[in-house]
């Protein structure tokens, strides 16, 4: 049994090796369930490796990862069931292009949860239908433009019901008309208490959506703490001249 108060990621002094280069170092990380985090930082920083480690699609070197109280597992069947737990949106939509929008939502619990298909039909409508697209269940992933497809990606990660969701840079392969109606269906799962962990460029969601702001560079953790003292505040220069470059001056 996991205890309610278990945090629902905690990562312990992770460390994480390319070869000889030093990608993530002695990161500490604990997210309360129903936590939204947004991880800010300059290209290479380490956000994607990081997020990658948390569904195990990257090993660490030393360290631990547990997922409501569970060590992350090395391989294997708890792996799979681990991999469900913990949701993945990524840039590219990665939706398989030879199944239809449904087809593409009820693949996972079927395979992997073993749902029924009745059941996982009328779950993907349900999930669409949140998503705003449930006319478009019988189309193809071409025939939807990228806000859609990516609004697919998000119904997909969470037919499998995960207790977490991981989104690296979810809207930066849209063009920009389309990334509200994206920011608009993650702030509607921050909101029904989903916990999140978000690696994005969009400070408008960062200031309004997340509870937290992590801030890494050169693969550290080098600011935690709320959005509003993050924007107006920050400690490091490391974050002051990211800031200075991404804000509108
Ligand atoms: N598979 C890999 N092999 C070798 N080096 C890698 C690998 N994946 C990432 N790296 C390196 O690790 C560092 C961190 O990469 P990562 O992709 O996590 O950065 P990021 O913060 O997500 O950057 P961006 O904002 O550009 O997406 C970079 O220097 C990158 O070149
Ligand atoms: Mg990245």
């Amino acid at each position: 049994m996991t205890q309610a108060s278990e945090p629902m990621i905690r990562i312990n002094n992770v460390e994480k090796y390319f070869g000889d280069f030093h990608a993530l170092k002695h990161i500490n990380l604990e997210v309360p369930r129903g936590q939204v985090v947004v991880v800010l930082g300059p290209s290479g920083s380490g956000k994607s490796t990081l997020c990658r480690t948390i569904n195990r699609l990257e090993t660490i070197d030393e360290g631990t990862i547990e997922i409501d109280g569970h060590l992350l597992p090395e391989e294997g069947k708890d792996l799979a069931k681990l991999r469900a737990d913990v949701g993945m949106v990524f840039q590219q939509f990665n939706l398989f292009p030879h199944l239809t929008i449904r087809d593409n939502v009820t693949l996972g619990p079927i395979k992997v949860r073993k749902s029924k298909k009745q059941e996982a039909v009328s779950r993907a409508n349900e999930l669409l239908d949140r998503v705003g697209i449930a006319n478009q269940a019988d189309k193809y992933p071409a025939q939807l433009s990228g806000g859609q497809q990516q609004r697919v990606a998000i119904a997909r990660a969470l037919a499998m019901e995960p207790k977490v969701m991981l989104f690296d840079e979810p809207t930066s392969a849209l063009d920009p008309e389309m990334v509200g109606e994206v920011l608009d269906v993650m702030s509607e799962l921050a909101r029904s208490g989903m916990t999140m962990v978000v690696v994005t460029h969009e400070m408008g969601f960062a200031s309004k959506v997340a509870d937290r702001i992590i801030f890494m560079a050169d693969g550290e953790i080098v600011e935690d703490s709320d959005p509003e003292s993050f924007f107006a505040n920050p400690q490091s220069s490391r974050a002051q001249d990211f800031l200075g470059k991404i804000l509108p001056h």
